[in-house]
């Protein structure tokens, strides 16, 4: 029963931390390059939130928000993202 108890716990927790769906391919280099370069300023949205125009859109406008807080933000890092973020778009 507290078993039981913990792992229903356990799993409402790891819903409420990225907003009740899973990262996509949580193993591959995009995923964790995104997690890693985008949940400095907020937590991370979900890659089905929006279609691929939109992340080349919102990609331009985080860019701008790095430089604004003189953040690094490579090219090579930006267009992995890029491609992480279109494979796996709405
Ligand atoms: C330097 C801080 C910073 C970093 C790093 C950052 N963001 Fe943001 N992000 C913001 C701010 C500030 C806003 C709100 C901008 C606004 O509403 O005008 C925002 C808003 C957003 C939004 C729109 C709101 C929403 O929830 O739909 C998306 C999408 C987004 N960011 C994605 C990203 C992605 C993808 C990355 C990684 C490449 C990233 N952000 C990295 C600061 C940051």
């Amino acid at each position: 029963m507290k078993l039981y108890f913990a792992v229903v716990l356990g799993l409402f927790l790891a819903a409420c931390a990225t907003g009740g769906a899973a990262i996509p391919e949580p193993e591959s280099a995009g995923a964790k390059l995104f997690l890693t370069k985008c949940t400095v300023c907020h937590s991370w949205p979900h890659p089905a939130r929006h279609s691929a125009g939109e992340w080349d859109h919102y990609l331009d406008l985080m860019e701008t928000e790095m430089e604004k807080r003189k953040m690094a933000f490579a090219k090579n890092d930006k267009e992995s993202i890029r491609a992480y973020l279109h494979k796996h778009a709405r």
